[in-house]
Parts: C-alpha cells; sequence; structure tokens
C-alpha cells in the first residue's frame, strides 16, 4: 500500500509521456480557411497573424521568411537564398528564382589548392558564401503577388529579433553540436555565446544587429541590404575572412521571374521549380517514368515498387548530373526532359528484376547537402505559395556578418568545384555546374503544387539537400497511388537513391527484412541510414470535406498553424 503513490507517479510518466509522443507524431492541424506550416511555430504564428490582418498568402509567406530568419538562424535566413512556387487563386502561377549567385571572381579552379585538391574554403568560412538572394526575392514577391507594404510584413521579424526569443531544445541541440564549428568566427560567438559558454535552453536571444539589418530593409527596402551600411558590413566581413563578394556583386543581384514546371502524373497536374534548381525537372522526370508503372497493383514497399522507383530515381540523377545547371549559362534541355516520350526510353530499358548498375546509365556526376528549410502557405481565398530557401547547410558558412547579425550562406558547394570529386553531400559534378563568374549554383530545391481538376490538393517541399527530390516524390505517391492519409504519407519512411553512389538508403522500419534481402539479391547495394530522407511542410487539401490540413513533418519537429 505505502508504495502506491510510486506507481501512481509512474503511471502518470507513462501517460504523459505517450501523450507526448502522440502529439509529435500528429501535429497534423486542420482548418477552413488559411494554414502555414513552418518549421517554427514563432514563424507559422507570423504568417496567421498577417492574414487574420487582410495580408494575403505571399503576403503571409514574405512575413514568414523574414521571421524565419529571426527564430529559425540555422537555416531560415536572409544571408542565403532559395525559390517560391505562387498560385494565386485565379489559377495564374509564377517561379521565384532567388538563387545566391557566384561572385564576379568566382572561377572554376577558385577552390583548388596547388596540388588540384578542393579545400573546405569551399564549405566553410567567408569564400564560400555566394551572393544571397534572399532579401531581394522575398521583396520581389511582395511587390508583385502580395498586398501589403514591406515595412508591415517585416515588422513581426524586427519584433522577434529585438525582443528575443526563448532558445529551445532544438536550436540548443544544434548549437552544440556544431559548437566547434561555430567557435573560430568571433561575430558568430558574440550571436550565440554568452561568456565564452553557449546559450542554454530557456535563455533569450535578443539579435539587435539583425534588428537593425531588418530595419535598413524596412526603411529603404532592396537597397538596405544591397546597398549602404548592409553592404559596407558584408564586404567587410568578406575583406576580414577573405571572401569574394564585392559591393558590385551585391549591387547587381537579381532575383528572376521564371515560368514554373508543369508536368501531368495520372490526371493531376504538377506545378513546380525549373531550373537554376534540379529539383522540379527530376521530380517531373522521375513521376513520367514511374506512371508506366501500376505502382498501386505493384504494392507499398514491395521490393518490385522499391526497384521501379529507385531506377526511375537513378534515371533523373544521372540527367541531372549531365545537364543541369544555370540556365543563363548551359542549355538544359528542359522539354525533353520532362516529355512522357523521353520517360518511355529509360521504362522500357528498366530490367524488370535487376538493378541497373550506375556505371551503365549513361551520364555523369551530381551533388549537394544538409539545413534547408521549407514552408507552405495558403489564405482564405486559395492563393497557395510554397518556399523552399537555404543557406546550404546548417549555419551556411558559419560566418555572422558582423555588425548585420546573419549568417552567410556556404552555397559555393553546390557547384561542382572539380569534376568527379564529390562535395560534402557525396555527390559529384560536371561542366554544367562549374563554377563561373555571377551564374547560380545547381540546387535540388523542389517547392511544388499539385492540383486535381485545375484546384490544389498538395502544397509542399522539403529540406535534405539531394533528397529533397525524393522525399517530396514519396510523399506525392503515397498519397496520389498508395491513397494514404496525408499524415500517414509524411511520416511514412522513406528511401532515396541518388545513381552515385550506387546505393540505395533507407531510414529505420522502411522495409521488411524479406524486401532488403530481395533487394539486395536484384542487385541493390542498400543501407539503413539514422539520418532523414528530407524533412516536409505540406499542406493538403480534402476536396470532400473543405478541411486544410497542414502536416508538419515530424522529422522536422515544424508547427502548422491555421485559422
Ligand atoms: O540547394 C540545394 O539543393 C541545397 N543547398 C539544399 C541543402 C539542404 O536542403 C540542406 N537541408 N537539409
Amino acid at each position: 500500500m505505502k508504495r502506491k503513490p510510486k506507481y501512481r507517479f509512474l503511471l502518470f510518466l507513462f501517460f504523459f509521456f505517450l501523450l507526448i509522443h502522440t502529439l509529435e507524431l500528429h501535429s497534423q492541424v486542420r482548418s477552413k480557411h488559411g494554414m502555414v506550416v513552418s518549421a517554427n511555430r514563432l514563424a507559422s504564428d507570423v504568417g496567421i497573424e498577417i492574414m487574420k490582418k487582410g495580408g494575403n498568402a505571399i503576403d503571409a509567406a514574405v512575413a514568414v521568411g523574414f521571421a524565419l530568419a529571426v527564430v529559425f538562424p540555422e537555416a531560415g535566413n536572409i544571408g542565403g537564398g532559395g525559390y517560391m512556387i505562387v498560385r494565386k487563386a485565379d489559377g495564374t502561377c509564377a517561379a521565384l528564382d532567388f538563387r545566391e549567385k557566384a561572385p564576379r571572381s568566382a572561377l572554376s579552379d577558385i577552390f583548388l589548392d596547388s596540388a588540384g585538391n578542393v579545400t573546405d574554403r569551399i564549405t566553410r568560412g567567408c569564400m564560400s558564401a555566394g551572393v544571397p538572394g534572399t532579401v531581394a526575392g522575398l521583396i520581389q514577391a511582395l511587390d508583385d503577388y502580395g498586398t501589403m507594404k514591406l515595412k508591415d510584413v517585416i515588422e513581426p521579424a524586427i519584433i522577434l529579433a529585438k525582443n528575443g526569443f526563448e532558445i529551445d531544445e532544438r536550436l540548443r541541440s544544434k548549437l552544440i553540436e556544431y559548437e566547434n564549428d561555430l567557435r573560430p568566427f568571433p561575430s558568430t560567438v558574440k550571436l550565440f555565446f554568452k561568456n565564452d559558454s553557449l546559450y542554454q535552453e530557456g535563455d533569450t536571444l535578443k539579435q539587435s544587429d539583425l534588428a537593425a539589418t531588418l530595419i535598413r530593409i524596412q526603411s529603404t527596402g532592396i537597397d538596405g541590404f544591397y546597398k549602404g551600411e548592409t553592404a559596407r558590413l558584408i564586404t567587410d566581413e568578406m575583406r576580414r575572412g577573405g571572401g569574394l563578394i564585392t559591393e558590385d556583386d551585391l549591387a547587381e543581384y537579381k532575383p528572376i521571374i521564371r515560368k514554373p514546371l508543369i508536368g501531368t502524373y495520372r490526371g493531376y497536374d504538377i506545378i513546380t521549380m525549373p531550373p537554376s534548381s534540379s529539383g522540379g525537372l527530376c521530380l517531373i522526370e522521375i513521376m513520367n517514368i514511374i506512371e508506366k508503372f501500376n505502382l498501386d497493383s505493384l504494392g507499398y514497399h514491395t521490393s518490385q515498387s522499391v526497384h521501379i522507383i529507385s531506377e526511375a530515381m537513378k534515371c533523373a540523377y544521372a540527367d541531372r548530373a549531365e545537364y543541369m545547371g544555370d540556365p543563363d549559362y548551359v542549355a538544359i534541355p528542359v522539354d525533353r526532359l520532362i516529355s512522357k516520350e523521353y520517360a518511355s526510353l529509360y521504362s522500357a530499358k528498366i530490367d524488370p528484376y535487376y538493378s541497373t548498375p550506375s556505371e551503365s546509365i549513361k551520364a555523369r556526376v551530381v551533388r549537394e547537402h544538409p539545413n534547408t528549410t521549407h514552408y507552405s502557405v495558403v489564405d482564405s481565398s486559395g492563393n497557395c505559395v510554397a518556399v523552399t530557401y537555404t543557406l546550404n547547410d546548417l549555419f551556411g558558412s558559419q560566418v555572422v556578418v558582423d555588425g548585420a547579425g546573419f549568417f552567410l550562406n556556404n552555397e559555393m558547394d553546390d557547384f561542382s568545384s572539380k569534376p568527379g570529386v564529390a562535395n560534402s553531400y557525396g555527390l559529384t559534378g560536371g561542366y554544367a555546374n562549374s563554377i563561373e563568374p555571377g551564374k547560380r549554383p545547381l540546387s535540388s530545391m523542389a517547392p511544388t503544387i499539385i492540383l486535381k481538376d485545375g484546384k490544389p490538393i498538395l502544397i509542399l517541399g522539403a529540406r535534405g539537400g539531394s533528397r529533397i527530390i525524393t522525399g517530396v516524390l514519396q510523399v506525392i505517391l503515397n498519397v496520389l497511388d498508395y491513397r494514404m492519409d496525408i499524415e500517414n504519407a509524411v511520416n511514412a519512411p522513406r528511401f532515396h537513391h541518388q545513381w552515385i553512389p550506387d546505393e540505395l538508403i533507407y531510414e529505420k522500419d522502411c522495409f521488411n527484412s524479406d524486401v532488403v534481402l530481395n533487394l539486395q539479391e536484384r542487385g541493390y547495394h542498400t543501407k539503413e541510414v539514422i539520418s532523414k530522407i528530407g524533412a516536409l511542410e505540406i499542406i493538403y487539401f480534402d476536396s470532400d470535406s473543405g478541411w486544410i490540413y497542414g502536416v508538419p513533418d515530424f522529422r522536422e519537429g515544424g508547427v502548422a498553424v491555421g485559422y
């Protein structure tokens, strides 16, 4: 009898942790009006508040982009770049490319030492930074598709930077993981360390330098970042750290409005990102190949369906390496790559049983890696926005611009620094993606909107480097072919093949052991990984009930907020 209270306490703990676990896995939210799904609750809240004040999805997306730069400093950014797909309620669509650019002085061999080896200056420090595109991109989106003033959509980010926010367990653990990498950079230490120790969970992180930068952007728009004081702070940092970005590089930066890439899949329309990202192109190419097979009848995660999907993945990644780069510098046969006829050439060659060794798939090279963030937004009128933007690695180049308070990207590592040499993501690259002055490095980001009968059913995108494409793909297949409910579709374990290395990687519990054995028998080099295969932030429209579902991927711990 005496021990009863202890048992009760243990029982309480058991149910408490069960509840936490359940909440973590079931963080989907539904609403009838608007929805924001992003990696961070404060940022999602900012987007919803903007819509409640009368802003549309684009106003909200711009506000979320600036807010993430404050509250999600490891990937949210103003020192990086990205892509946005907009589909307005009237059906018009646009693809905004605000990818970073190589500085003018960046030549193809700039990261090679005297022995011809690639140095780590391509991943760390000032030299790894491309000319940032985020601020110009967000402002362009607002000007072209928004309804509110910059002053108002940037204000919540300024308040968050000035007043600070509580460091959560997630940011604290990332800081611990990266402590040794961040320490060599005094301006970064100033931001995240107090008396030579990292901030603790629960501490308030105030970012007065970042607030001042945001205020400059608020008062003078693009010039507040690309000219004047902020430009001076960036170029001072470049001088101290041996970087390449000059005032001219900054003043010249322009985002590009492109025509979205449109594909079809079993009666659905896919609206996605064209190059300079490879994301949309690969996604459509893979889906075109898979469309030739009846996935549903092949079964879910059977060795045969995994074989077909993996073969399709390999073909697209081989083409990525061979053909894809910045379209301003290389001619990419886009129409051919996304044609159904081209997919037939590949599908006809897929062996019904055996894996095709990567070296026998005609192509050459590829590249990429992990941190980035995706967010999805819809408003009550049905305007949809999918944004993926990045610093490339977690904390980008790890350099904070002193006095300006933001991280610079290390996107130069998305270029192919030397043919055949793998970058930090284990991928290699070729001529199409070689470094040239002013060129955009090839990306895998794939912000995407899927329509059925002209109405949106999914807004999605992912982080995860080269795994973005295959992560986005599998969630789409789970919904369209396997008719899973959206939460299961997102949380189901995923696999990935990127042609080189010739390796089929998969998340824990993805396959039964007999499926793994069967895949090995077919010639696949299989490997279970603890890292994640993409992390998505999705909006799903249930046309029967009229509910809009916001689903953050449990892999990321993001937050959906609806109203
Ligand atoms: O543009 C790209 O494809 C990469 N820089 C993205 C990196 C990324 O997704 C890292 N996130 N986990």
